[in-house]
């Protein structure tokens, strides 16, 4: 298929472009590269440096590239910032991807893959979540995410659109070549290998009287590399599934405390820490359920265990001690 990915030059998006490209697609990719890398693409995919909220730029790629199929991974993502920059949030996640959305109904294209997220949940009720958890985030993140699924809905039912929401618990992990670099860095295990090397300070634990077995936040965390294969399996059946909102998880849920601990062992380091308050925003665990995407994808979370993620992140941290700078 001829497919657009939002966001390809981001974490995720880039090994889904990786993923497409292996599989024969034709992939473009728009990226305004406030967070993205140039460099993530490797030449595999055109870039196009712009903005998913710029309608002429998308209208045009639309139709002269003749694309069939839009993943629209471009998100502002950090979700502490979204409580206190929640305008930021709707605007980016909501404002301009139902732009993108317009461009694509006005250019007749109708199938799409949409990165949702764990935090449309919020505190959960009950784990695993499963997708028929009630939908109710704690910070403007996850709501903003949540109001564009639910435009999606009305979408599907007036105009047809087909679109797959996956909503990913904790991405992680890495490809040869491909990893993660964000700035500043707040995924957990970025941050854990630079305090171990010496490169940041101390790994801070945010929040450690939570109900859990150690007090620190459970996370549920799925392979980089998993979640791209779910995408590709969602453009093979887009036109079959029709609409479906989708957890992407591990089914399996680790302590802050207990990914250290893993870290030094996949490592061979101590990580020093520092224990902080809780943040807002932070529900205390997210674990998934993902039965439905085995079930409607025959997808399988293969390379989505601790030890596996680790390595294969700590194998990219050292190559790349800078990330994608030179
Ligand atoms: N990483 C995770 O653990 C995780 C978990 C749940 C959901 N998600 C979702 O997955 C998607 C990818 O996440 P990621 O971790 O790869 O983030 P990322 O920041 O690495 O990638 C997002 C990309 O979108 C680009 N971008 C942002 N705003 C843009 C705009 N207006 N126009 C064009 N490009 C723009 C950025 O430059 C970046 O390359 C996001 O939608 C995020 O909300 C990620």
């Amino acid at each position: 298929m001829r497919v657009l990915v939002t966001g390809g030059g981001g974490y995720v998006g880039s090994v889904v472009v990786a993923e497409f490209v292996r599989q024969g697609h034709e992939v473009w990719v728009v990226d305004s590269l406030v967070q993205g890398h140039r460099d993530a693409l490797c030449g595999r995919a055109e870039l196009i440096d712009g903005d998913i909220g710029d309608s002429q730029l998308i209208s045009g790629l639309l139709r002269r590239h003749s694309i069939e199929a839009v993943a629209h991974l471009a998100a502002a993502t950090v979700v502490h910032r979204s409580l206190s920059e929640p305008r930021l949030f709707f605007e980016e996640n909501l404002i301009k991807g139902l732009a993108l959305v317009h461009a694509m109904l006005d250019c007749g294209v109708q199938r799409l893959i949409f990165s949702s997220t764990a935090s449309v949940f919020g505190e959960p009720k009950y784990v695993p979540i499963d997708e028929s958890h009630p939908l109710l985030p704690i910070s403007s993140y996850g709501e903003s995410k949540l109001a564009f699924e639910r435009a999606l809905a009305h979408y599907h039912t007036a105009y047809g659109l087909r679109a797959v929401m996956f909503r990913y618990f904790n991405a992680a992990g890495a490809l040869s070549g491909i990893g993660e670099d964000h700035r500043p860095e707040t995924h957990a295990i970025p941050a854990i290998f630079k305090a171990a090397t010496g490169a940041s300070g101390p790994f801070p634990i945010y929040g450690t009287d939570y109900a859990t077995r150690d007090g620190t936040c459970i996370r549920d965390y799925v392979h980089v590399a998993d979640l791209a294969n779910a995408h590709l399996l969602a453009l093979e059946r887009i036109d079959h599934l029709r609409f479906a909102a989708l957890n992407l998880g591990s089914e399996s849920g680790i302590s802050v405390r207990e990914l250290i601990t893993e870290a030094e062992w996949v490592t061979g380091l101590r990580v020093p820490t520092m224990d902080m308050p809780r943040r807002p925003g932070d529900p205390s665990v997210l674990v998934a359920s993902s039965a439905l995407a085995k079930e409607r994808l025959g997808w399988n979370a293969s390379r989505s265990n601790p030890r596996v993620i680790l390595a294969s992140a700590w194998e990219w941290f050292q190559a790349h001690p800078n990330g994608y700078l030179k």
